[in-house]
């Protein structure tokens, strides 16, 4: 095992085993079943068409176009830019497998796992609450709001009651410290005394990117006084910036449709769902963060911002289109009229004309340009000038030669102002391509394999998955002539002998940090062949493998003849060659060489 791995192969693979690599890479991009893999596009490079395969059952993903490749550990070390040790946390801490990695680090997973248990709790009892007495009539605020009884199912509302003592004291009961509850924003301290958070509020849970309940926001439904919703504060688990409202149930919806609709507030993502619009996340008030940006980005290829109909929500669009356009991306926006939220415009207008105007949103500029003009008088010198040098400003910004000469061409026409004035202030689209960051393609080494190496190769790539084909290469084999194949046998065979079993997912952990063994094994994991083999094929690899070692030793001896003086080894190294040539030739082989 590698120095720095405190962990034994075993609690690895036990690790790796406990998450599917399908599930897990679907959290951080769009994959799409096609025949026995799943395909999506490559995050380690730039790519645009889905190079990257993961196949479920060998464990891994490939990329066909830049060559990465690896198991769910390199993945999310490779993805997230951390250490393989932190890659293996994340994954032992899904499942709540303990990680003795070092003291800390226990404590981290043993608190988060415990975080988890009292916000599962803390649901359930919020959930209950609202069939009680008491619920009636928050049941009857949600009836009013027509939030139906399947949305109250699938947000998993619930209710806080008047008594402010009552989670505190459930959780007490099941062993929680009051020091936990407090750390965890389920209770407060208030003079001395230990209270709940929430109180007579609904209660509506956030959930975390696998869907794990990690805070709430109680929303006031009786009165109107004091916050309309009080929010869980930043905890180590919760943070909202790095969240989307119902990303976990929307992401597989908007991966389908490759569209992801974005909201304001998570009450619009419930009105949605209720008219049957599911592809929608909410930011849930504040501005977007990069964070949530980078996660629409995986979701799908069309992005649609659907923010309030008020200024707010009209400028908050404009700034959230500003910050996508800066990651090469160009949303969609749906602007809606009367100053209304998406909640209300349904309410109001009903399913047919949501789904109109989502079908037909603005295109990011016309939106910015629209936006830019508001409340100016183009007529009006200095209003002119002012749009014009917005409008500057937001010509910079497009990086496309086209669309940006398009636009120029549209604002020059629509205000009467020479084009080669604004053309002249525009500053060089490289310089902004340079700031749109791009992974340098990496070269692809195009290997020159003859018949005999492509045969290893194959065989090396079912060693990888089957014991069966690790007992032939003991009992019938041996050898690889290919000397970095030979190694990579080897350590397959060291793997096998040690644990009793192999499989390429787990087989990967230990030669991670040996270069050469590592490209080996990506060449041959990235073979195209289909995952099992017949046996007429083992055969034909195990004889044209056997071919080449006698190929090989021919070679060898026709230099040493070559180099021999004495007569008598020349004509002793010719009967040899003799030998293994009628050797070859037994195997009707004799033509190719
Ligand atoms: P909105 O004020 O637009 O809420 O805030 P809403 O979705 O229309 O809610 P209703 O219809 O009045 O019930 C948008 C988002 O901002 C956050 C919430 O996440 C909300 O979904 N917000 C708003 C708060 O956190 N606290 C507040 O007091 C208000
Ligand atoms: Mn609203």
């Amino acid at each position: 095992m590698l120095e720095n791995y405190t962990l034994s192969t075993e609690k690895l693979n036990e690790i790796r085993t406990s998450v599917d690599i399908v599930d897990v890479i679907s959290e951080y991009l769009p994959l799409t079943a096609r025949g026995q893999n799943f395909f999506g596009v490559c995050p380690f490079h730039d790519d645009h068409s889905p190079s990257m395969s993961v196949n479920r059952d060998r464990q891994i993903y490939k990329c066909f176009s830049c060559g990465a490749g690896g198991n769910v550990f390199t993945f999310i070390r490779d993805y997230e830019n951390i250490t393989f040790m932190q890659a293996v946390q994340k994954v032992a801490a899904k499942t709540g497998i303990f990680v003795p990695i070092s003291g800390v680090n226990e404590k981290t997973i043993q608190k988060q796992s415990k975080y988890h248990e009292m916000y599962e709790i803390a649901t359930k009892f919020y959930i209950n609450n609202l069939y009680t007495e008491e619920g009636l009539e928050a049941i009857a605020y949600l009836d009013n709001r027509k939030i139906t009884k399947e949305a109250r199912k699938e947000f998993e509302i619930g209710l806080s009651l008047k008594n402010s003592h009552l989670l505190t004291g459930l959780l007490e009961k099941k062993g929680f410290t009051e020091e936990e509850m407090l750390e965890n924003g389920l209770a407060i301290s208030k003079e001395g005394e230990l209270r709940d958070s929430y109180f007579n509020r609904i209660m509506f849970p956030l959930f975390d990117l696998t869907g794990k309940p990690v805070g709430f926001s109680a929303r006031i439904y009786r009165s109107n006084d004091a916050s309309k919703y009080i929010n869980t504060k930043e905890t180590n688990f919760f943070k909202k910036g790095e969240l989307l409202y119902h990303y976990h149930k929307a992401k597989n919806v908007s991966r389908m449709k490759d569209q992801v609709i974005l909201v304001e507030g998570f009450m619009d993502v419930i009105r949605m769902f209720t008219v049957g619009i599911e592809n929608v996340v909410a930011s849930m008030g504040t501005s977007v963060t990069k964070e949530q940006l980078l996660l629409l980005k995986k979701m799908g290829k069309e992005i649609i911002l659907l923010f309030d109909g008020d200024e707010a929500g009209r400028h908050a669009a404009y700034k959230t289109s500003s910050d996508l356009m800066k990651m090469g991306i160009y949303p969609k926006i749906v602007v809606l009229e009367d100053n209304l939220d998406p909640d209300e415009y349904i309410l109001k207008y009903g399913k047919e004309k949501i789904e109109y105007k989502i079908a037909h949103p603005i295109n990011t500029i016309d939106f910015k340009l629209e936006y830019l003009k508001e409340n100016k008088n183009i007529s009006s010198p200095l209003d002119k000038a002012n749009y014009i040098s917005s409008v500057i400003g937001e010509l910079n910004q497009i990086t496309d030669p086209i669309l940006r000469e398009t636009t120029l061409l549209k604002i020059s026409e629509e205000t009467s102002f020479d084009a080669n004035i604004i053309r002249s202030q525009l500053v060089d689209i490289k310089d902004v391509v340079k700031e749109v960051k791009t992974l340098p393609k990496e070269k692809k080494e195009t290997l020159k394999i003859n018949r005999y190496q492509e045969a290893e190769r194959r065989f090396l790539f079912y060693m990888l998955n089957h014991e069966e084909v690790i007992d032939i290469y003991q009992k019938k084999v041996q050898f690889l002539s290919t000397e970095k194949y030979r190694l990579l046998a080897r350590e397959i065979n060291y793997f096998y002998e040690e644990h009793g079993y192999i499989k390429e997912a787990d087989f990967i952990n230990v030669i991670l940090e040996d270069a050469d063994l590592l490209k080996t094994f990506h060449e041959i994991t990235s073979l195209d062949l289909k995952d099992i083999y017949t046996k007429e094929e083992m055969d034909e690899y195990v004889d044209t493998i056997y071919e080449y070692k006698i190929v090989k030793q021919i070679d060898y001896l026709k230099s040493e003849q070559k180099l021999a003086i004495d007569q008598e080894k020349k004509k002793k190294l010719g009967d040899e060659i003799l030998e293994l040539k009628i050797e070859l030739q037994k195997k009707e082989l004799w033509e190719e060489l």
